[in-house]
């Protein structure tokens, strides 16, 4: 199975949060990384921990960004950030049941997890989000970090 190759057809127009979504694809990629590569015991818990929490602060930033730029189906998105946060819950617990048949359908759920949200359902708040100037300050706000790693952007 390759890993989550970035596709410039993923972006969702905000660099914000085309760049909070590189960081979950490298994430997920890490994840099927040690448990491909690792011997049966290796349960990769603290990087599904770090997965857990850079979802609820990038769920949260968008929440917060489709409510500042009045996005019409933001509480329907909320809902299905809320659904997939639960997913991703279930996702862990059976990661501590863990078990080779599992492994391969572990990570294709995390992949689809992601990239059929972003293709989805981010992909509608598209038009909303770049016609706001909400999304100009956030953006504004991340190009003073463009020399900083990934893993060192933080969310505000
Ligand atoms: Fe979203």
């Amino acid at each position: 199975m390759p890993l989550i190759k970035w596709r410039d057809s993923y972006s969702v127009g905000v660099a914000k949060f085309d760049l909070e979504h590189k960081v979950l694809v490298e994430l997920i990629n890490n994840i099927y990384s040690i448990i491909r590569n690792g011997d049966d015991q290796v349960i990769p818990e603290y990087e599904v921990a770090e997965l857990i929490s850079y979802t609820q602060a990038h769920f949260k930033g968008e929440e917060e960004a489709m409510e500042a730029c009045g996005y019409e189906f933001s509480e329907e998105h909320k809902k299905i950030h809320a659904e997939l946060e639960v997913e991703v819950l279930k996702f862990k617990e059976q990661l501590e049941n863990f078990s080779d048949r599992v492994v391969s359908d572990l990570y294709l759920f995390l992949r689809n997890w992601l990239l059929n949200h972003i293709l989805e359902e981010d992909m509608k708040y598209r038009e909303c989000l770049n016609t706001c100037e909400d999304t100009r300050k956030r953006n504004k706000k991340i190009s003073g970090y463009r020399h900083k790693t990934i893993h060192q952007y933080p969310f505000s």
